[in-house]
């Protein structure tokens, strides 16, 4: 076996760029060799080292969701918000710098060949969690729904993105009152209705989580959550990631690092 052929690689990948998508986000771009994307599943993500600064020093590495991972073009996409040291020191990185990355880990997505009509429910970083879930409806040829919630029309994402690989986009904000479960659920119930719901997937916020659990619930449909928890060594050594899910025979403790982030929708019991 060569160093190549390992699932979990470390590898320093050159910036290509580090721009902002919006007054929240910025998107950074790697260039980072056809074999290891070749590799990469929905859901999973990358453990980044953030660079240290003279004012700065980020100790454990932050795990970030890929956004896009494409081998042919040799590039590794993070989409990311701005939240504290971490992704503060990653806001600076510029082009032609390096980043020390370890992935990709983590289980990614289930596409059961009977999901053939997809719904996702992403808010927030969540869209970059979701995102290569269009990819790969549209690689093999199902259909997919994306609704997008955010605070305002101003920091909605990837819109264009999931259009562009042929989704169908509902976009809902806090601005004008869209977002609220309330006014999410007879979207979903209509969309079910329409037979547009096989499996559905969501990421990002604990209130759709509840929805989208209730929602499957009521008709049968499955489901899967990916969660965000706070890490320390993202592969599975130190604990530190545990929650509770809601399994047949009682209530268990799994290490999100390692047997997710991504769970059955059904067992996940919130932060
Ligand atoms: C599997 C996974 C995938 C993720 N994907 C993305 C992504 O694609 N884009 C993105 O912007 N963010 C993503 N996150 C969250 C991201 O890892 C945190 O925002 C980041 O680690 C914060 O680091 P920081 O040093 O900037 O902030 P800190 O100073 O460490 O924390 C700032 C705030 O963020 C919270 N926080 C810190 N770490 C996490 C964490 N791991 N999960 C949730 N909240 C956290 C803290 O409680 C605090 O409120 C993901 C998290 C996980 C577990
Ligand atoms: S982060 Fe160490 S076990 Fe999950």
């Amino acid at each position: 076996m060569s160093v190549h052929d390992f699932p979990i690689r470390q590898a320093a990948l050159p910036v290509l760029s580090n721009n902002k998508v919006n007054e929240e986000y910025r998107q950074l771009i790697l260039r980072a060799p056809s074999e290891l994307m070749a590799r990469c599943r929905p859901g999973q993500f990358f453990h980044l080292l953030c660079p240290t600064t003279s004012e700065s020093a980020p100790f454990l590495r932050r795990p970030m969701s890929i956004y896009a991972a494409l081998a042919d073009r040799e590039e590794l996409h993070f989409l990311y918000k701005v939240t504290g040291l971490g992704t503060g020191t990653l806001a600076r990185l510029q082009t032609g710098d390096v980043m020390d990355v370890l992935g990709p880990l983590g289980n990614g997505f289930t596409l059961a060949d009977d999901w053939r009509n997809l719904l996702l429910v992403a808010r927030g970083v969540g869209l970059a969690t979701l995102a290569p879930l269009a990819h790969a409806a549209k690689d093999s040829g199902r259909r997919l729904t994306a609704i997008c919630s955010a605070r305002h029309a101003d920091v909605l994402m990837s819109v264009q993105m999931f259009e562009g690989l042929g989704a169908d986009v509902i976009t809902v904000t806090d601005q004008d009152g869209t977002s609220t479960p309330d006014a999410l659920r007879p979207v979903i119930d209509n969309l079910v209705a329409q037979g547009r719901v096989d499996a559905m997937f969501t990421c990002g916020s604990n209130r759709l989580l509840k929805l989208c659990q209730q929602v499957s619930a009521d008709h049968g449909i499955p489901g899967e959550v990916a969660l965000e928890q706070q890490m320390a060594c993202g592969i599975g050594m130190c604990q530190c990631c545990v929650r509770s899910f809601r399994k047949p025979g009682g209530i268990v403790q799994l290490r999100v690092c390692a047997e997710g982030p991504v769970f059955d929708m059904a067992e996940a019991m919130g932060a």
